[in-house]
């Protein structure tokens, strides 16, 4: 089958592993010379994922039958839509069913309005001055969200990155003055627990999930520093994570396939893999955020170990034909990205990054490239992240080791990692902070 994949990140390229090894005829649109996607391509081409007139004369040029988008900037602005009109297949959202991710404000209110759990108290805002005075009245500490996209960055957490009511209100200032996002901010209660990720593939009505995974927003070791759009996660060979219970993740995917029922009922079938991103908290899951597509780095834990045949589930989650359950090999996998230096905050692009993929797959690790381009024989860095390295094996500390063997034949002037992810100190860290947490709930309700 000819595959279209939109997008040149280490999602898109996990994807087009999964497509090639499924028998897929692939061709690219991405932004960025991702050398890993281009070697897998029958064909390609350079331009902002965005520009829905030239991928869909791409797409009619190589007769592309089934469509696959990567990343949430051409959801948004209706892509999905598009390829379908020109009688494309495509295992992802419309632009309506998008505003689950693309629009924050949207995807409480759906919440709310179809009583699903999970919801956190919020407030909505289209001038600094009220959303000012709502901080002056909350005892509660809050999270400041841009309504629409910002790449996973524009998120700011009291208590984290806020760390006063006049950091608070300065940053609300800021969001309306630069207009990050679109128009408006969301102001959350601030929920406390420890995070995970449930995605699943989707046709519209049938849900069938993918492993746990714990991604690391936190630009630093030690979950510290700016907002990402991830650094690195891991996820176990039970398909569960260290501090999260088969009922935490029935509860989870219970309120993905509730969204999905209410918005095929309400408004619009959702198709394409969707992601929940949850807080465990002691009162169960709470809602964090959901994308219309895989995480990013997510996805190259679990579509590294997927069994199925990528082409027929994307296939399938096109025409509503997911019926039959899609498999995962039991195995553990730590992927960390190599980033740029400065990456979250002031990135150093254009640098030289060396690689050597021989020696990498000898350490048991797969390599992803993601935003680099590759310009002649020279590979160089982008603003964003730049590869991730995926350990995989029968434990987490085992993965996390062919990880870290794999990283050592990663070289550059100019990159960061975070080596911390995946590790057993940081592990036990998240499971001890959820136990305190409960702890400390059980004794405030037995005072
Ligand atoms: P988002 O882009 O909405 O996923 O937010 C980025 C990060 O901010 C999340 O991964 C959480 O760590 C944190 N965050 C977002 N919303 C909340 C919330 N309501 N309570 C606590 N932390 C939050
Ligand atoms: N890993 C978070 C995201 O893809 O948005």
């Amino acid at each position: 089958m000819r595959v279209l994949t939109i997008g040149g990140g280490g999602r898109e390229h996990a994807a087009v592993e999964a497509l090639y090894r499924s028998g897929a005829e692939v061709y690219a649109v991405m932004k960025n010379m991702n050398p890993g996607i281009i070697r897998r391509s029958k064909g390609y081409k350079i331009v902002e994922e965005t520009n829905v007139g030239m991928v869909c004369a791409y797409a009619k040029e190589v007769g592309a039958e089934l469509a696959y988008i990567g990343p949430e900037a051409p959801l948004e602005v209706g892509l999905s839509d598009s390829l379908r009109e020109i009688g494309v297949l495509c295992a992802a959202p419309t632009k309506s069913a998008a505003r689950i991710e693309t629009s924050k404000l949207f995807m409480r209110e759906f919440i709310n309005e179809h009583n699903i759990a999970g919801n956190v108290d919020y407030a909505s805002f289209d001038n600094p001055e009220d959303a000012k005075r709502y901080i002056d009245s909350v005892e509660h500490e809050v999270v400041v969200k841009p309504v629409g996209l910002t790449g996973g960055k524009g998120v700011k957490v009291q208590g984290e990155h806020l760390h006063s009511v006049h950091d608070t209100t300065r940053y609300i200032d800021e969001v309306f003055n630069t207009g990050i996002g679109g128009s408006g901010i969301i102001i959350e209660e601030k929920v406390s627990g420890e995070e995970f990720t449930q995605m699943a593939f989707c046709d519209g009505k049938h849900v069938e999930p993918m492993p746990l995974v714990q991604d690391h927003k936190r630009a630093y070791e030690n979950d510290t520093g700016p907002n990402t759009g991830g650094m690195g996660s891991y996820s176990d060979s039970n398909h569960l994570l260290p501090f999260v219970e088969k009922s935490d993740r029935a509860a989870a995917l219970n309120i993905i396939k509730n969204v999905v029922n209410a918005m095929n009922k309400d408004c619009c079938q959702y198709c394409g893999p969707i992601y929940g991103q949850f807080m465990l908290t002691p009162a169960g899951p709470k809602i964090i955020e959901f994308n219309a597509r895989f995480g990013d780095p997510e996805a190259m834990n679990v579509l590294s170990i997927l069994e199925s045949d990528f082409v027929d589930i994307c296939y399938r989650m096109a025409t509503g034909t997911l019926t039959k359950a899609v498999e995962f090999g039991r195995r553990a996998s730590v992927c960390k990205y190599v980033v740029p230096e400065g990456y979250g905050t002031k990135p150093i692009s254009g640098s030289e990054i060396f690689v050597d993929e021989e020696s990498i797959k000898r350490a048991n690790a797969i390599l992803y490239y993601a935003n680099v381009n590759q310009d002649g024989r020279k590979l160089l860095t982008g603003t964003s992240r730049s590869l991730g390295i995926v350990g995989i094996a029968d434990t987490i500390d085992k993965a996390e080791e062919n990880c870290e063997n794999a990283l050592k034949f990663v070289r550059g002037d100019h990159i960061f990692v975070r080596h911390d992810i995946g590790r057993e100190n940081l592990i036990q860290n998240h499971v001890e902070h959820l136990k305190k947490l409960c702890l400390g709930q059980n004794e405030k309700s037995s005072n």
